[in-house]
């Protein structure tokens, strides 16, 4: 029997076609397809926020930190529980990614934990939409304004969801996306930086591709600088046409990948709500677009070695950042490490079958009835 996928992409012939129409005009680099691709973005969220497609998740929180002028002795304040590029984005502009406090029902930045480790080094709060969800914002952006500090929202898990009617990316400091492999529309690999700080913006185009001084207008019109100057340090983390070619195919389906994921984890809370030794999270599930679905289960090591023995693959989102040897501190975040031991994540993906999905509730039932 095929194992039950924890995720995966979901690729139809349309982003096929749409790569191998690149591929015929053999300009691979970035040009016409990744200008495209950025103002669909733009008119999909309705947004007057300028937007930078790059080629990671990471790449664009890192050029967002590195454009900010973060450096050595800077601290960023930011939730342990996230995936690791958070905390290495943080770490690779040579500033320092502060571990906070998790609210234990969303997983979302504690912004009463942050304040408390703000100093006088503290230039900047990275709260990560955990699972899609991004309730609680309001007070990041409060705290923010309080103490002056940018806000770099890390949304990479976040694409096609809102909060207060409004889609995420449509309004806010900084906001960076992922559009890796798994996540709610992939461009292969991808990201995109979006803001409303034209300077900011404008830097961040230069430095996506090696601080070549306004060299993006040229590129999108299949043209090179030669003549050119550099200011600043740059990166090649600028996106590639092949990319933004699935990414704009993966944008036009976007309703479909909603739909089925809030139908997935649907079918997850009615399935789960008797069974007293799981919590599921508190979310509006009908306003986002659920990357992953996470669970709080008693005897979570068990319930995972069951499910996988009976193929169903699951996965731990995320160990504390806190925890890794990197990022260790002195302190202990009793809150993060206790729920470090019980969050599950079940599969959730555009793929995933009725049956496949039945199997998952019915070994998880099975587990607990044992
Ligand atoms: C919360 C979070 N931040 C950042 C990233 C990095 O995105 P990418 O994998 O596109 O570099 C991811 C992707 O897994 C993520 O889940």
């Amino acid at each position: 029997m095929n194992n039950i996928r924890l995720s995966k992409s979901s690729i139809s012939d349309l982003e096929k076609k749409a790569v191998l129409k690149v591929l015929e005009k053999e300009y691979l680099g970035m040009g016409e397809e990744v200008k495209q691709f950025e103002e669909k973005i733009k008119a999909y969220l309705k947004t007057d926020m300028q937007v930078v497609c790059v080629n990671s998740g990471t790449a664009a929180l890192h050029l967002a930190l590195s454009t900010l002028g973060l450096k050595y002795g800077d601290e960023v304040l930011v939730p342990s529980i996230t995936y690791v590029a958070s905390f290495q984005a943080v770490s690779a502009v040579g500033a320092t990614p502060i571990a906070c406090e998790v609210n234990p029902d969303t997983l979302f930045i504690d912004t009463n934990d942050a304040r408390k480790r703000i100093t006088k080094n503290t230039k900047a709060i990275m709260p990560v939409h955990y699972a899609s969800s991004s309730k609680g914002m309001e007070d990041v952006y409060s705290l923010a304004k309080e103490y002056g500090l940018r806000v770099i929202e890390d949304a990479a898990q976040a694409f096609g969801s809102m909060r207060n009617n409004s889609l995420i990316g449509q309004e806010g400091d900084i906001i960076c996306f992922s559009f890796d492999g798994i996540k709610n529309i992939t461009s292969g690999e991808g990201g995109a930086i979006l803001s409303n700080d034209k300077k900011l913006i404008n830097k961040i185009k230069d430095a996506r591709l090696l601080g070549v001084e306004k060299d993006t207008e040229k590129r999108y019109s299949s043209q090179r600088s030669w003549d050119f100057d550099v200011f600043e340090q740059g990166f090649r983390y600028h996106m590639s046409n092949i990319m933004a070619a699935i990414g704009i195919v993966q944008l036009d389906r976007i309703n479909e990948f909603r739909n089925k994921r809030q139908s997935i984890a649907t079918n997850y809370i009615n399935a789960l709500k008797n069974i007293h030794e799981i919590d599921v999270l508190d979310f509006n599930f009908c306003d986002i677009v659920p990357h992953i679905f996470v669970v709080k289960a008693d005897r979570r090591n068990e319930l995972r070695e069951y499910l996988l023995k009976n193929n169903i693959e699951c996965g731990i989102h995320y160990k504390p950042n806190h925890m890794l040897s990197k990022y260790k501190v002195d302190h202990r975040l009793p809150i993060s490490e206790k729920i470090y031991e019980k969050i599950l994540t079940l599969p959730c993906h555009f793929d995933l079958t009725d049956i496949e999905q039945d199997t998952v509730m019915q070994k998880v039932k099975e587990f607990y009835e044992k």
